[in-house]
């Protein structure tokens, strides 16, 4: 079997391949650049904008409503460097390492390796190196020939001067399908320096392919900067509801009907006007409920507030009082939604009735 991965990451979403691994990875971070339409937030790209982009610290944090309580009352850079970042695309062989020799600053407590193989299956096909010391990959089980991304982190400092990162294949059975595609290596501060831990929403550097530096909200949550991340972070959901809403109305339409209603004794029949509002089914109309949301809806009629139809998706008025000019108010909340600054979440109509049900 022959697998191939092909991704653009410059004219975003162009995805072929047949890789059950990376496939859907790649699919959901492609459908990111494209539905979201933000850039990157993994280091070495070209392009990043959007929700999750931010380049001037002069200017305010654009996703400052999403910041964890330690990164508002210390506002900071997360302290990281990127010293080294390259996308070989090389295949290996037996005959000679492939290496890079880099330098370090010295002044960084931890460090990261991160780098991208294929057609490495077995621990023993392949040794990693950083100065000597063997890092002790080891393959994600079942990978195969396929692509796949490892991070090794270093809970020490590297010394000042020059380093050297070192990919030696073992395995002669590996040449022609062993390939080394990135190499990355990261220094960060001490922990308050730089919080690594998952959930923390901050300001984090990332480092272009012309090392110019951007900042992105988390560490490493999204998977516009990790594939192998699980979910978009915060402030990428947050950008993906904005971004449905401006192309989809939350009201799908409004219905008039009229019914009779028949009481014991009375032989006319009694007519009632209906109005139905039709709405994208969210909150407490969703089949399945996913996060906190609800929908308000309010009603007017010529101006006067229908108190008793609040959160009522369906009117109903006396047929000799109908006519007239009703509103219909949504508003959805969603705990993925804090600032709707276009009030994107808010939809309305207006409707006139012009006839009454009964017989004229
Ligand atoms: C990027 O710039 C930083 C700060 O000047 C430097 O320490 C680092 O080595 C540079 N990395 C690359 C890959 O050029
Ligand atoms: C083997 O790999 C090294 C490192 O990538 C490269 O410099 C060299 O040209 C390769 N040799 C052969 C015979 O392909
Ligand atoms: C209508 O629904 C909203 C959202 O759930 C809620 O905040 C509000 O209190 C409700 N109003 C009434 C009158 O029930």
């Amino acid at each position: 079997m022959i697998l191939i991965t092909v991704v653009s990451g410059f004219t975003f979403g162009d995805v072929i391949t047949s890789s059950l691994a990376n496939g859907p990875l790649v699919l959901r971070h492609e459908l990111g650049h494209s539905i979201i339409e933000v850039g990157e937030e993994y280091d070495g790209g070209s392009e990043y904008f959007g929700v999750n982009a931010y380049h001037d610290l002069a200017e305010p944090v654009p996703w400052a409503h999403w910041l964890s309580p330690q990164a508002l009352s210390v506002p900071h850079v997360e302290r990281s460097v990127m010293p080294i970042q390259l996308y070989p695309w090389t295949m290996l062989n037996t005959s000679a390492p492939w290496s890079v020799t880099f330098p370090s600053s010295g002044t960084y407590p931890r460090h990261l390796v991160r780098f991208s193989l294929s057609g490495l299956s077995e621990s023993t096909d392949l040794k990693v190196e950083l100065d000597g010391n063997d890092l002790e990959w080891v393959p994600r089980p079942d990978i195969g020939l396929d692509r796949w991304h490892y991070d090794i982190p270093q809970d020490r400092a590297l010394g000042p001067g020059p380093h050297e990162l070192k990919f030696t294949l073992l395995s002669g059975k590996r040449v022609g399908v062993a390939q080394l595609c990135s190499v990355e290596l990261l220094e960060f501060g001490n922990e308050q320096e730089f919080v690594a831990t998952p959930g923390h929403y901050g300001i984090y550097p990332t480092f272009s392919h012309k090392n110019e530096t951007s900042y992105r909200p988390t560490n490493d949550d999204c998977l516009m900067r990790s594939v192998t991340s699980p979910n978009f972070c915060k402030v990428c959901i947050e950008g993906l509801w904005l971004s449905l809403l401006r192309r989809v109305n939350l009201i799908d339409g409004i219905k008039e009907d009229c019914r009779q209603l028949v009481f014991e004794g009375i032989t006319d029949p009694h007519w009632v006007k209906t109005i139905d509002v039709e709405l994208v089914p969210l909150a407490q109309f969703r089949e399945v409920q996913l996060a906190q949301e609800s929908y308000a809806i309010k009603w007017w009629k010529d101006g006067v507030l229908l108190k008793e139809f609040t959160n009522r998706t369906s009117l109903k008025i006396a047929d000799t009082v109908a006519l007239g000019t009703y509103s219909v108010e949504v508003k959805l909340s969603t705990e993925e939604v804090r600032v709707d600054r276009d009030n994107l979440l808010s939809d309305g109509v207006t409707y006139q009735v012009t006839n009454t049900c009964a017989p004229v």
